[in-house]
């Protein structure tokens, strides 16, 4: 007689987690005790109305209010398997921001050829190797879905590529580096939709090398690109979940409100 084993659903991997995380600029307190686990190698959406603290939240990943006197964090974001606090003041944030790359709004390519932008950090790392240097932007062109367009002509200014060339080129030199965590703060706000589904589509592929945190406010986005939601609401996480159960689910009223639009 053969029986049937079912194999044992396996739950992802951590690769952070947010721990009773207070963030403060000056006197105002805009982060209130957030713990949430962010799992590896998959798509975690941050969703809420405007001003609830969605780029707080995700500006805290990478160490970016370091940047601003007044601005303090309280509580830890654990990176794992190490479990180094990433806010604690002993960490270099420059090797948080190597560890942890940043897509922004707005594509905010600099001022150098499409080769250079995505060798930026490699060079800041400092890689001198020609062919190495070739091989990671290829490599992070090609992740970034932007090679064949660009291949004949990476010596160009980026600036002259269109919008959604551009954020492609961001991603690229978020990747180059080979980062555990890519963060995305409303990455396709200033795109046309076609330029946005070829973002999605993108982020969609990446996951299987880096874990993805993004912050979006179109809700439908959020259900199609992501594995896990947070609902944030004036600095409170109200709840976190796999994607599927936050929006046919979930389980505290202000959730439904605000993804069935009663409010927001
Ligand atoms: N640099 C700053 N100084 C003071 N308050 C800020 C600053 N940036 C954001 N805030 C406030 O923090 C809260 C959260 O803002 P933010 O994280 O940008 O929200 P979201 O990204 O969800 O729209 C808001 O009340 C906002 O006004
Ligand atoms: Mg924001």
């Amino acid at each position: 007689m053969t029986s049937t084993i079912t194999l044992p659903d396996h739950p992802p991997a951590l690769k952070a987690k947010s721990d009773a995380l207070d963030f403060f600029y000056g006197e105002f307190q805009a982060l209130k005790s957030i713990s949430m686990p962010v799992f590896q190698n998959k798509v975690t959406a941050l969703i809420g109305p405007s001003g609830c603290g969605k780029s707080t939240f995700l500006r805290c990943f990478n160490r970016m209010h370091d940047l601003y006197p007044g601005h303090r964090y309280q509580g830890a974001i654990e990176l794992l398997p190490d479990a180094v606090n990433l806010l604690d003041r002993r960490v270099d944030p420059i090797e948080v921001r190597m560890r942890i790359s940043m897509v922004f709004q707005k594509p905010n390519p600099f001022p150098k050829s499409i080769y250079e932008n995505v060798a930026y950090g490699l060079r800041v790392r400092g890689e001198r190797s020609r062919s190495y240097l070739d091989d990671k932007v290829e490599s992070a062109l090609r992740a970034a879905a932007l090679w064949p367009e660009v291949k004949d002509r990476l010596h160009d200014l980026a600036f002259n590529l269109s919008g959604g060339q551009q954020q492609r080129l961001c991603i690229a030199r978020a990747l180059a580096t080979d980062p555990e965590i890519v963060l995305f703060d409303e990455p396709t706000s200033a795109l046309d939709p076609i330029a946005t589904a070829s973002i999605e589509e993108l982020i969609g592929q990446i996951k299987d090398q880096v874990t993805v945190l993004i912050v979006t406010h179109n809700m439908q986005q959020a259900a199609r690109v992501s594995d896990y939601t947070a609902y944030m609401y004036l600095g409170d996480l109200i709840e976190f979940g796999e994607t599927k159960n936050i929006f046919m689910k979930p389980q505290r009223k202000e959730t439904e409100d605000y993804i069935t639009g009663r409010f927001g």
